[in-house]
């Protein structure tokens, strides 16, 4: 097994460095859109607290809080210059909404049941231990509250499987992409009883991105 302070060492430099150019990348407004995507699955309203884990530079919870008007938007990150661009960029009456730490996604940093509603884009593979961020996921969650999961499916091309095989070897912080079968796996192992699968699909030119195998999970903290 990966060791753990070694891995999320490794990904806080990586992304450190991603900081300042996070959002001037090509595939910038991709990113937005696999976030959208996520966040259409919740079920939101005015009084809703959203968490997003390794929320990047912040475009999740800054939407949530100012187009989706909701009570509370929070993220963590283990970067903590992502961290801070993330802060700097929350501008106006959504300040008292919003909120930025830097945690690890396996050490959440709020108290059991804080949250109606729990995301995590385009981060879970980076996780030296998947299964104790779920499960932290799942215990910040309130009774009945919802988690959505979005990533790369690398059962559905060989082009999205080579990739994570490649980045396994040349980027340092990335753990692994996991097939649809084995996340589903995980999150029973972690205690949500009956995850769904909502989205499973190749993209072609999609915002910027030539071509991505994605997966999207909903589970609800049922017990
Ligand atoms: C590709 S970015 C995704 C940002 C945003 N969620 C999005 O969809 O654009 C991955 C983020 O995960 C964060 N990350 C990596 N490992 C982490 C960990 N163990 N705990 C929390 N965040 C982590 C990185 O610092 C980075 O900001």
């Amino acid at each position: 097994m990966a060791d753990k302070s070694y891995t999320d060492q490794k990904n806080q430099e990586f992304f450190d460095n991603w900081a300042t150019k996070y959002d001037g990348f090509k595939i910038s407004p991709w990113f937005q859109y696999t976030q959208k995507l996520a966040i259409e699955q919740f079920t939101l309203g005015a009084t809703s607290r959203v968490l997003d884990i390794g929320c990047g530079t912040g475009f999740a919870v800054t939407y949530l809080a100012s187009v989706l008007g909701v009570e509370k938007a929070c993220g963590i990150d283990i970067s903590d210059k992502m961290v801070a661009k993330a802060q700097e960029k929350v501008l106006g009456e959504i300040k008292q909404k919003v909120e930025f730490r830097q945690a690890a996604a396996d050490c959440i940093p709020y108290p059991s049941g804080s949250f109606g509603h729990v995301l995590c884009t385009n981060s879970f593979h980076h996780y030296p231990h998947p299964i104790e961020a779920l499960q932290e996921m799942r215990r910040v969650l309130t009774p009945g509250g919802e988690l959505v999961i979005f990533e790369n499916a690398p059962d559905l091309s060989l082009y999205t499987w080579a990739w994570d095989r490649l980045l396994r070897i040349i980027e340092k912080g990335h753990v692994r992409y996991y097939t649809s079968h084995a996340l589903g796996k995980l999150f029973k192992q972690a205690g949500f009883e009956n995850p769904q699968l909502r989205v499973l699909r190749n993209e072609f030119m999609k915002y910027g991105k030539l071509f991505a195998s994605i997966q999207v999970w909903y589970a609800r903290k049922e017990s």
